[in-house]
């Protein structure tokens, strides 16, 4: 079989590799479709601390059960699978309040092990979750990046009398702008980012307000129309961003933090405790495959519109470095294999 193996950073191979074996417990999927990352091009990169090399990369995939190991039902060959790349132990402090995603044995495909760019890949049988027969391939494929979604909106219960503010009008923001329409009802969602272009794809994914913050700062636009968010995002994660979001932030707000920057940044105690604000943070996710599989068989979210370009696999140099080029025209850059 043929894999895409980053071998050392910046040297991408498609490699012959032996066809791989399910060990007890697991299933092997024949990959279909799968998702471009930010953080398959950072490991391309040499930019991901937790990546050790060689790795073949892609957590974002969908496919078909071709074969399973001992342990695990042969009815299960043939199904429609998408994969949970967060493989926890289930024993550990983390795993036991309920967050396997920070699991202290914590294995991501694609990143501690080898992930879903490839023809084949072995995968834990309880990490496979069977796609519903209405659900389409394009759809599947793109149940990965809504479970952050999932992990970010449910670590706040939104209502729909939140003004929330996404930072960043990429994959992330928009899979996050959709659950907050479409799944909590959020009356009024306002996008930021400082490109044009992604913020028309805001605008078609829903947003009620779109401001691009390189032009005006937010906080005078927010002014004008006397908005203080109760609920705020940050889908961008530049280090800057917390320290604004607090001083932006209404009475009584929470804020989400996504980013991995090892940068210092500078918040003040005052402007947190003052307003009482509440802070998470929100890595990978938390056993939300089954939920955003119940948001796409309710037809709340619509995948498609974020997914830009499609390449065959075998051309997938070419779709990263457009993927890592051309932010105004790429969101969801996906690849075939057939
Ligand atoms: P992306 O790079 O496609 O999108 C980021 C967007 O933010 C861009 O459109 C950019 O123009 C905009 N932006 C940058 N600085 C800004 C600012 N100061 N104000 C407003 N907009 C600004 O990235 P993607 O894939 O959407 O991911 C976003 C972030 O989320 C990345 O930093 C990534 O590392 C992080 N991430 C975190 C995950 C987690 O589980 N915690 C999972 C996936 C991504
Ligand atoms: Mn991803
Ligand atoms: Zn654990």
């Amino acid at each position: 079989m043929k894999s895409v193996v980053i071998e050392q950073p910046n040297q991408l191979t498609l490699a012959e590799r032996p066809l791989p074996q399910p060990a007890a417990g697991e299933v092997r999927v024949k990959v279909k479709l799968a998702g471009i990352c930010g953080s398959d091009s950072h490991i391309y990169r040499g930019h991901n601390p937790f990546a050790k090399y060689p790795r073949v990369i892609g957590h974002e995939f969908y496919g078909l059960i071709d074969a399973v190991g001992e342990g695990i039902s042969a009815e299960r060959v043939g199904e429609r699978v998408v994969v949970d790349p967060v493989i926890s132990c289930g024993h550990c402090y983390p795993c036991s309040v309920g967050k396997p995603n920070v699991c202290t044995e914590l294995v991501v495909l694609g990143v501690h092990r080898d992930g879903g760019f490839s023809e084949y890949v072995t995968v834990p049988a309880r990490n496979a979750w069977a796609v519903p027969a209405a659900i389409p391939d394009e759809h599947a494929v793109m149940i990965e990046p809504f479970t952050i979604a999932a992990n970010v909106t449910g670590q706040v219960n939104p209502t729909e009398n939140d003004i929330a503010l996404i930072y960043g009008a990429g994959p992330m923001g928009l899979t996050t702008l959709q659950a907050l329409k479409n799944v909590y009802n959020v009356q009024q969602v306002i996008v930021a980012d400082r490109i044009e272009d992604r913020l028309a794809m805001a605008q078609r994914n829903g947003a009620d307000w779109v401001i691009n913050n390189s032009q005006q700062p937010l906080a005078e636009a927010l002014a004008e129309k006397g908005i203080k968010p109760t609920l705020i995002i940050d889908a961008a994660c530049h280090p800057s961003i917390l320290q604004e979001a607090i001083a932006l932030a209404s009475l009584a707000a929470r804020i989400v933090i996504m980013g991995f920057s090892s940068e210092p940044c500078q918040i003040i105690q005052q402007g947190i405790t003052g307003k009482e604000l509440s802070i998470f943070s929100s890595r990978l996710n938390a056993g939300k495959f089954p939920v955003v599989i119940d948001w796409l068989a309710r037809a709340l979210i619509d995948p498609t519109k974020l997914v830009t370009h499609k390449f065959d696999y075998q051309h997938v140099t070419d779709a990263i470095e457009l993927f890592e080029k051309d932010q105004r025209h790429c969101c969801k850059v996906l690849l075939t294999f057939n």
